[in-house]
């Protein structure tokens, strides 16, 4: 039986599965979801066992457990480690979903005139994690695995991935591998397929600014002292000069930078601005100054705020100074930033443009380094063929505007390359509402996976 001809027998069922997981509302940053955390880790626990996978198990960590499970045929043959994250984004805002974000339904799109799965985790990362759970039934009934696999599904990613990094840094041996892959990230378009190359690290720092010791009547006091939220708002503005360009000093040293060739290269990888700009209702795009917009949200640094607030926010009008003022400001990093060290950098920086009288403190949240691969391993070219195969196109080789912490840290601890096998689409929505993921990607990505067990251990 070939590869599609099971997929096609078991469809549906491979969907309800799917569906029991989504329907799981496993949302890590919450702690109110504490238990349904411990419902998907279950749910996957059972899932391993179903699969005929040894050593199944739940890893306590001081947080969100990860799940593991392994078969090992042959120590002789290579082996594959799978990772992928179970848990999910919070949904807020919950009033702009059209169906209720854990009650996955399939819905047409102009996209998906298919149908597409639309559901909180439906891409990001429930979807594309279970793709590698069916390509191991899909070999077990055709053939038996290739070779060994080990399989890592974590409950963390959402909120930075801490209790893996320590956990993969305790269990070397147990994950010893020769490549990792991982479906987390996205293609093209449905009919173009890419290999992500490239991953942005990030940095995440919180701001609080404070003036006055308390909130002021702001007609007593407006004019004579300094306002938090205006200087704030004045330091994040110098933040970019005119041309969109980082002014933190240092915090283009380390960025590599791409020759010519290598530029033009990329420039092939297809990309529409027009309907780039359709597609978010913008009728212009902004950026660094020389960059091609593909280029600014890959290969380019860049720092933007995420939130901000202070002062009155509620209904109608309170006339007052605040206090205090505060924001959530990334950057996003390309090799070679280290983003411990940019974090010190935006610190520094913005304790020096700190106006006099005010107290500015500075909170890291997480972050994560940058990952960059090569085309010409083994384990790609296997990639590279199994995409060809199932979408009939040699698939581009592109870096992603995203990040996956734990990509660059498998490489530092374990010494392995990971190979990021993504089906997602930019328009499947992901941390947004109304999340989706096609049902042709979804099938596709299982027979894909499939196929490079196949091809890999040829
Ligand atoms: N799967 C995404 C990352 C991603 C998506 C990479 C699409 C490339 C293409 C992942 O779950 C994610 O959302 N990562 C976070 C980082 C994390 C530390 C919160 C991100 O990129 O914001
Ligand atoms: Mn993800
Ligand atoms: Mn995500």
């Amino acid at each position: 039986m070939s590869f599609n001809t099971y997929i096609q027998d078991n469809k549906k069922r491979f969907l309800d599965e799917l569906f029991d997981l989504i329907k799981i509302p496993s949302v890590s940053a919450v702690n109110e979801h504490n238990n349904d955390i411990r419902t998907a880790a279950d749910f996957l626990l059972n899932q391993f066992n179903k699969l005929g996978l040894d050593n199944c198990e739940i890893c306590e960590t001081k947080g969100h457990p990860i799940v593991y499970a392994e078969k090992i045929i042959d120590k002789d043959l290579p082996t594959v480690l799978v990772y992928g994250h179970y848990d999910v984004q919070p949904v807020d805002p919950i009033e702009l979903w059209d169906s209720a974000p854990f009650n996955p339904v399939i819905k047409k799109t102009d996209i998906h005139p298919e149908g597409a799965i639309f559901a909180r985790g439906s891409c990001d990362d429930k979807g594309q994690m279970f793709m590698h759970l069916k390509a191991i039934e899909v070999l077990n009934n055709n053939g038996g695995l290739p070779c060994n696999v080990k399989l890592m599904i974590e409950g963390e990613e959402e909120i930075g991935s801490d209790n893996l990094e320590l956990f993969v840094k305790e269990n070397k041996e147990k994950l010893d591998c020769d490549i990792i892959i991982v479906s987390d990230t996205g293609m093209i378009n449905k009919t173009t397929p890419s290999i992500t190359v490239g991953l942005r690290g990030l940095a995440y720092l919180e701001v609080e600014l404070t003036g006055p010791n308390r909130d002021l009547h702001s007609g007593l006091y407006g004019g004579s002292v300094a306002n938090p939220i205006n200087s704030l708002a004045k330091m994040i503005s110098s933040l970019h000069d005119e041309n969109h360009i980082v002014t933190i000093p240092g915090f283009y040293d380390n960025v590599i930078e791409y020759s010519e060739s290598q530029r033009q290269h990329d420039s092939n990888v297809p990309f529409d601005l027009n309907e780039f700009k359709d597609s978010l209702k913008i009728s212009d795009v902004q950026g660094e100054i020389s960059y091609t917009t593909n280029e600014r949200r890959s290969i380019r640094p860049c720092l933007d705020v995420n939130g901000i607030w202070g002062g009155y926010t509620e209904e109608g009008s309170k006339t007052v100074i605040p206090s205090k003022a505060f924001a959530k400001i990334s950057m996003r990093l390309v090799s070679n930033q280290n983003w411990k060290e940019v974090s010190k950098l935006f610190t520094d920086y913005m304790k020096n443009i700190t106006p006099k009288g005010m107290k500015i403190k500075i909170n890291e949240h997480h972050g994560g380094q940058p990952y960059l691969n090569s085309t010409n391993s083994k384990a790609y070219k296997a990639a590279s063929q199994a995409y060809t195969k199932v979408f009939d196109k040699e698939p581009f080789a592109v870096k992603d505007g995203g990040s996956i912490p734990i990509i660059a840290q498998f490489e530092k601890e374990l010494g392995v390359k990971t190979i990021l096998m993504g089906f997602g689409l930019d328009s499947d929505a992901i941390h947004s509402p109304n999340e989706h993921f096609g049902l042709s990607n979804f099938y596709n990505g299982i027979e894909t996976i499939a196929n490079f067990y196949k091809l890999y251990s040829e």
